[in-house]
Protein backbone atom coordinates (compact mmCIF):
# COMPACT_ATOMS: atom_id res chain seq x y z
CA UNK A 1 0.00 0.00 0.00
CA UNK A 2 1.39 3.33 -1.36
CA UNK A 3 0.84 6.12 1.40
CA UNK A 4 -0.50 4.56 4.57
CA UNK A 5 0.14 1.60 6.37
CA UNK A 6 0.70 -1.46 4.58
CA UNK A 7 -1.40 -4.07 6.37
CA UNK A 8 -0.75 -6.52 3.94
CA UNK A 9 2.42 -9.27 3.76
CA UNK A 10 5.22 -8.44 1.86
CA UNK A 11 5.31 -9.60 -1.35
CA UNK A 12 9.09 -10.18 -1.72
CA UNK A 13 11.22 -10.72 1.49
CA UNK A 14 15.05 -10.58 1.01
CA UNK A 15 17.33 -11.94 3.50
CA UNK A 16 21.15 -11.56 4.35
CA UNK A 17 21.79 -14.93 5.94
CA UNK A 18 24.36 -13.92 8.04
CA UNK A 19 26.14 -15.22 11.85
CA UNK A 20 26.79 -18.99 10.19
CA UNK A 21 30.49 -18.94 11.12
CA UNK A 22 29.22 -17.25 14.93
CA UNK A 23 27.33 -20.45 15.16
CA UNK A 24 29.86 -22.69 14.51
CA UNK A 25 32.45 -21.13 16.75
CA UNK A 26 30.14 -20.94 19.60
CA UNK A 27 30.18 -24.65 19.16
CA UNK A 28 33.87 -25.13 18.52
CA UNK A 29 32.97 -26.18 15.37
CA UNK A 30 34.77 -25.59 11.84
CA UNK A 31 32.92 -22.45 9.74
CA UNK A 32 31.31 -25.22 7.71
CA UNK A 33 29.60 -26.80 9.95
CA UNK A 34 27.67 -23.26 10.76
CA UNK A 35 26.98 -23.17 6.81
CA UNK A 36 25.63 -26.92 7.27
CA UNK A 37 22.98 -25.51 9.63
CA UNK A 38 22.04 -22.60 7.55
CA UNK A 39 21.01 -25.16 5.30
CA UNK A 40 18.45 -26.57 7.73
CA UNK A 41 17.28 -22.76 8.39
CA UNK A 42 17.28 -22.63 4.52
CA UNK A 43 15.00 -25.20 4.64
CA UNK A 44 12.80 -23.97 7.52
CA UNK A 45 12.15 -20.24 6.19
CA UNK A 46 11.15 -21.50 2.31
CA UNK A 47 9.10 -23.65 3.97
CA UNK A 48 7.29 -21.22 6.53
CA UNK A 49 7.25 -18.98 4.19
CA UNK A 50 5.63 -20.51 0.96
CA UNK A 51 2.93 -21.72 3.90
CA UNK A 52 2.49 -17.98 4.65
CA UNK A 53 1.57 -17.07 1.57
CA UNK A 54 4.99 -15.20 0.45
CA UNK A 55 5.45 -14.60 -3.27
CA UNK A 56 9.03 -14.16 -3.49
CA UNK A 57 12.15 -14.93 -1.28
CA UNK A 58 15.19 -13.92 -2.14
CA UNK A 59 18.29 -15.23 -0.38
CA UNK A 60 21.87 -14.16 -0.23
CA UNK A 61 24.27 -17.28 -0.48
CA UNK A 62 26.92 -16.45 -2.47
CA UNK A 63 28.27 -12.43 -2.99
CA UNK A 64 30.81 -11.38 -5.38
CA UNK A 65 32.98 -10.76 -2.33
CA UNK A 66 32.64 -14.15 -0.64
CA UNK A 67 35.53 -15.33 -3.04
CA UNK A 68 37.66 -13.70 -0.93
CA UNK A 69 37.20 -16.37 1.92
CA UNK A 70 39.40 -19.51 2.05
CA UNK A 71 39.30 -22.02 -0.86
CA UNK A 72 38.08 -25.04 1.85
CA UNK A 73 35.09 -22.99 3.00
CA UNK A 74 34.25 -21.60 -0.63
CA UNK A 75 34.59 -25.36 -1.69
CA UNK A 76 32.05 -26.51 1.56
CA UNK A 77 29.39 -23.55 0.18
CA UNK A 78 29.28 -24.81 -2.98
CA UNK A 79 29.24 -28.17 -2.01
CA UNK A 80 26.29 -27.77 0.20
CA UNK A 81 24.74 -25.48 -2.67
CA UNK A 82 25.07 -28.63 -4.88
CA UNK A 83 23.60 -30.93 -2.59
CA UNK A 84 20.89 -28.89 -1.88
CA UNK A 85 20.00 -28.30 -5.64
CA UNK A 86 20.52 -32.07 -6.08
CA UNK A 87 18.76 -33.72 -3.39
CA UNK A 88 15.91 -30.63 -2.87
CA UNK A 89 14.80 -29.53 -6.43
CA UNK A 90 12.33 -32.25 -6.89
CA UNK A 91 10.40 -32.03 -3.51
CA UNK A 92 10.59 -28.54 -3.96
CA UNK A 93 8.37 -28.67 -7.12
CA UNK A 94 6.46 -31.31 -5.15
CA UNK A 95 5.34 -27.75 -3.04
CA UNK A 96 4.88 -25.69 -5.60
CA UNK A 97 8.13 -23.53 -5.34
CA UNK A 98 10.18 -22.13 -8.17
CA UNK A 99 13.90 -21.93 -8.04
CA UNK A 100 15.45 -19.20 -9.50
CA UNK A 101 19.10 -17.42 -9.61
CA UNK A 102 20.71 -14.16 -9.60
CA UNK A 103 24.22 -13.28 -10.13
CA UNK A 104 26.85 -13.78 -11.98
CA UNK A 105 27.24 -17.07 -13.95
CA UNK A 106 30.68 -16.68 -14.63
CA UNK A 107 33.36 -18.47 -11.88
CA UNK A 108 30.70 -20.74 -10.86
CA UNK A 109 32.12 -24.39 -12.12
CA UNK A 110 30.02 -26.02 -14.90
CA UNK A 111 28.56 -28.72 -12.39
CA UNK A 112 26.85 -26.14 -10.09
CA UNK A 113 25.72 -24.07 -13.72
CA UNK A 114 24.37 -27.77 -14.73
CA UNK A 115 22.27 -28.05 -11.52
CA UNK A 116 21.50 -24.43 -11.14
CA UNK A 117 19.68 -25.01 -14.92
CA UNK A 118 17.78 -28.28 -14.08
CA UNK A 119 16.73 -27.17 -10.85
CA UNK A 120 15.36 -23.88 -12.43
CA UNK A 121 14.12 -26.01 -15.54
CA UNK A 122 12.33 -28.41 -13.26
CA UNK A 123 10.51 -26.16 -11.16
CA UNK A 124 9.79 -23.60 -13.71
CA UNK A 125 6.00 -24.31 -14.17
CA UNK A 126 5.49 -23.76 -10.23
CA UNK A 127 3.40 -20.90 -9.35
CA UNK A 128 3.79 -21.25 -5.57
CA UNK A 129 6.74 -19.16 -3.74
CA UNK A 130 9.70 -17.80 -6.10
CA UNK A 131 12.90 -18.92 -3.84
CA UNK A 132 15.57 -16.84 -5.44
CA UNK A 133 19.21 -17.69 -4.38
CA UNK A 134 21.68 -14.86 -5.37
CA UNK A 135 24.36 -16.78 -6.53
CA UNK A 136 27.99 -14.54 -7.22
CA UNK A 137 25.88 -11.97 -7.10
CA UNK A 138 26.70 -7.87 -6.09
CA UNK A 139 24.73 -5.12 -6.49
CA UNK A 140 27.20 -3.29 -7.90
CA UNK A 141 28.18 -5.67 -10.20
CA UNK A 142 24.21 -6.35 -11.31
CA UNK A 143 23.90 -2.28 -12.18
CA UNK A 144 27.50 -2.90 -14.74
CA UNK A 145 25.73 -5.78 -16.33
CA UNK A 146 22.39 -4.17 -16.93
CA UNK A 147 24.10 -1.33 -18.14
CA UNK A 148 26.50 -2.83 -20.31
CA UNK A 149 23.83 -5.09 -21.75
CA UNK A 150 21.69 -2.13 -22.73
CA UNK A 151 24.78 -0.71 -24.01
CA UNK A 152 25.60 -3.95 -26.37
CA UNK A 153 21.86 -4.79 -27.19
CA UNK A 154 22.18 -0.63 -29.23
CA UNK A 155 21.14 1.87 -26.46
CA UNK A 156 23.94 3.57 -26.29
CA UNK A 157 22.49 6.98 -26.43
CA UNK A 158 21.47 7.30 -22.65
CA UNK A 159 20.41 4.97 -20.07
CA UNK A 160 16.94 5.52 -18.04
CA UNK A 161 15.55 4.08 -14.94
CA UNK A 162 13.66 1.56 -16.89
CA UNK A 163 15.91 0.80 -19.57
CA UNK A 164 18.15 -0.05 -16.43
CA UNK A 165 14.98 -2.14 -14.50
CA UNK A 166 14.53 -4.25 -18.04
CA UNK A 167 18.15 -5.27 -17.85
CA UNK A 168 18.63 -6.21 -14.53
CA UNK A 169 19.31 -10.25 -13.78
CA UNK A 170 15.81 -10.73 -12.93
CA UNK A 171 13.41 -8.04 -14.10
CA UNK A 172 9.83 -9.36 -13.90
CA UNK A 173 10.78 -9.50 -9.94
CA UNK A 174 9.28 -6.73 -7.65
CA UNK A 175 11.71 -5.15 -5.66
CA UNK A 176 12.04 -6.21 -2.23
CA UNK A 177 9.37 -4.80 0.44
CA UNK A 178 11.20 -5.96 3.13
CA UNK A 179 14.93 -7.11 3.90
CA UNK A 180 15.94 -9.31 6.89
CA UNK A 181 19.41 -9.10 7.98
CA UNK A 182 20.29 -12.08 10.79
CA UNK A 183 23.45 -11.90 13.64
CA UNK A 184 23.00 -8.25 14.44
CA UNK A 185 24.85 -6.80 11.92
CA UNK A 186 23.53 -3.09 10.26
CA UNK A 187 25.01 -3.28 6.66
CA UNK A 188 23.42 -4.15 3.27
CA UNK A 189 26.75 -5.72 1.89
CA UNK A 190 25.94 -5.40 -2.07
CA UNK A 191 22.72 -6.92 -2.00
CA UNK A 192 20.06 -5.44 -4.03
CA UNK A 193 21.24 -1.99 -4.30
CA UNK A 194 19.35 -0.82 -7.16
CA UNK A 195 16.39 -2.65 -5.59
CA UNK A 196 16.13 -1.77 -1.88
CA UNK A 197 15.70 2.04 -2.46
CA UNK A 198 12.34 1.66 -0.52
CA UNK A 199 12.44 -1.76 1.06
CA UNK A 200 12.00 -2.02 4.58
CA UNK A 201 14.80 -3.54 6.98
CA UNK A 202 15.05 -5.50 9.54
CA UNK A 203 17.49 -6.44 12.03
CA UNK A 204 17.66 -9.59 14.10
CA UNK A 205 19.72 -10.71 16.56
CA UNK A 206 19.30 -14.29 15.97
CA UNK A 207 22.36 -16.38 13.96
CA UNK A 208 21.42 -17.10 10.72
CA UNK A 209 21.19 -21.34 11.58
CA UNK A 210 18.66 -20.37 14.78
CA UNK A 211 16.73 -18.67 12.55
CA UNK A 212 13.29 -19.50 13.17
CA UNK A 213 9.20 -19.18 11.83
CA UNK A 214 8.77 -17.55 14.94
CA UNK A 215 11.41 -15.10 13.67
CA UNK A 216 10.09 -14.97 9.99
CA UNK A 217 6.57 -13.96 11.56
CA UNK A 218 8.20 -11.10 14.02
CA UNK A 219 10.11 -9.42 10.48
CA UNK A 220 6.29 -9.59 9.07
CA UNK A 221 4.74 -8.45 12.17
CA UNK A 222 7.27 -5.36 12.12
CA UNK A 223 6.59 -4.80 8.43
CA UNK A 224 2.81 -4.68 9.20
CA UNK A 225 3.15 -1.53 11.10
CA UNK A 226 5.44 0.54 9.10
CA UNK A 227 4.10 2.95 6.94
CA UNK A 228 5.62 3.26 3.65
CA UNK A 229 5.31 6.56 1.90
CA UNK A 230 7.87 6.22 -0.77
CA UNK A 231 8.85 9.95 -0.83
CA UNK A 232 5.53 10.60 -0.32
CA UNK A 233 3.38 12.08 2.34
CA UNK A 234 0.67 10.74 4.74
CA UNK A 235 -2.50 12.82 4.39
C1 LIG B 1 27.27 -15.40 6.14
O1 LIG B 1 27.62 -15.92 7.40
C2 LIG B 1 26.78 -16.48 5.31
C3 LIG B 1 27.26 -16.79 4.08
C4 LIG B 1 28.36 -16.07 3.44
C5 LIG B 1 26.72 -17.91 3.32
C6 LIG B 1 25.27 -18.16 3.48
C7 LIG B 1 25.02 -19.52 3.01
C8 LIG B 1 24.17 -20.41 3.55
C9 LIG B 1 23.24 -20.10 4.66
C10 LIG B 1 24.09 -21.77 3.03
C11 LIG B 1 23.82 -21.68 1.56
C12 LIG B 1 23.31 -22.92 1.06
C13 LIG B 1 22.30 -23.01 0.23
C14 LIG B 1 21.78 -24.32 -0.10
C15 LIG B 1 21.69 -21.84 -0.38
P1 LIG B 1 29.14 -15.81 7.85
O2 LIG B 1 29.84 -17.04 7.42
O3 LIG B 1 29.75 -14.56 7.33
O4 LIG B 1 28.98 -15.76 9.40
P2 LIG B 1 29.87 -14.93 10.44
O5 LIG B 1 29.65 -13.47 10.11
O6 LIG B 1 29.28 -15.31 11.74
O7 LIG B 1 31.28 -15.36 10.26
Amino acid sequence: MINGKSSIIPEHIAIVMDGNGRWAKKRLLPRVAGHRAGVDAVERIVKAANEIGIRYLSLYAFSTENWKRPKEEIKGLMGLLKYYLLKKAQLLKQENVRIRFAGRRSDLSDEVLSLMDSAEAVTAECTGLQLIFCLNYGGRQEIIDAVNTAIHSGHIGSISESLLEENLYLPDVPDPDLIIRTSGELRLSNFWLWQSSYSEFFFSDVLWPDFNRDNLIEAIKSYEGRERRYGSFTV
